[in-house]
């Protein structure tokens, strides 16, 4: 399986510099078989891709329209993404759903239109706390993905299992949770027919917790916010997951 370690600047940008954390990131070997992408904001991509093409680091966007062209202001299409030079993008990041009400109809148009274009595209999934404490975690997920993926194939899809009350809380889900998480995850992927997809982990993993979480059965990499934020903290991260490969 692949691994996979991607770093969501969010609407932030890392107080080093974007050059100097570009250039620490790209002056470690990532690990062998460790896939690096970086998901900056949207006027930051192009010439981002001037310093990582060609070399050991893939770009994605943070969020995509569902629409190929066309009157939708302050939308940025799939064509476009690819035209900067992104491979990746993110779609349905839970601030995305939450803060911008995103529904799994929108995300499921975004799924695809991303793929058509030939982005690979990262599903975000997760539970709110509430629906945790209700034991439908796995229920919730459940449509999720099978929202999300039902109606046509996605190339190249990325799985992200990412709880709400984990991200930005620095209150990581444990090792058992993530391990059940992506186990009913995994099998749901499979029914669905996609076999092959890494499913990565995201909230709050740090450098402390990055190396219990990256042995965790089933888990493929991460989605890391705050902490991709500081390179030398983002290399311990990428670091904790080529040891656990
Ligand atoms: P966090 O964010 O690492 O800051 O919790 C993760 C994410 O939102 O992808």
């Amino acid at each position: 399986m692949r691994s996979i370690v991607a770093a969501n600047w969010k609407m932030n940008l890392p107080e080093e510099g974007i050059d100097e954390w570009i250039e620490a990131v790209l002056r470690q070997p990532a690990g062998d078989g460790v896939e690096v992408v970086i998901a900056p904001p949207f006027p930051y991509l192009a010439a981002i891709a001037g310093d990582v093409g060609g070399r050991s680091m893939r770009l994605a966007g943070q969020n995509v329209s569902a629409h190929e062209s066309g009157a939708f202001t302050g939308e940025v299409s799939p064509a476009m993404l690819r035209d900067v030079g992104c491979t990746d993008v993110i779609v349905g990041h839970s601030e995305r759903r939450q803060l911008f009400s995103e529904t799994d109809d929108l995300i499921s148009r975004k799924l695809e239109s991303a793929s058509k274009a030939g982005l690979s595209p990262i599903l975000c999934i997760g539970e709110t706390r509430e629906i945790r404490s209700t034991g439908k975690t796995v229920e919730h997920v459940d449509s999720q993905l099978k929202m999300a993926l039902g109606s046509t194939e996605i190339d190249d899809l990325v799985v992200a299992y990412e709880p709400v009350w984990a991200i930005g809380t620095g209150e990581n889900a444990t090792t058992l949770q993530v391990e059940d998480a992506h186990g009913a995850i995994r099998k749901i992927l499979r029914d669905l027919g996609y076999d092959e997809v890494p499913v990565l982990y995201g909230g709050s993993v740090k450098p402390h917790n990055a190396a219990e979480l990256a042995a965790a059965e089933g888990v493929d990499g991460f989605l890391v916010g705050g902490a991709s934020l500081v390179s030398a903290a983002f290399l311990e991260i990428i670091a904790a997951v080529a040891d656990a490969r």
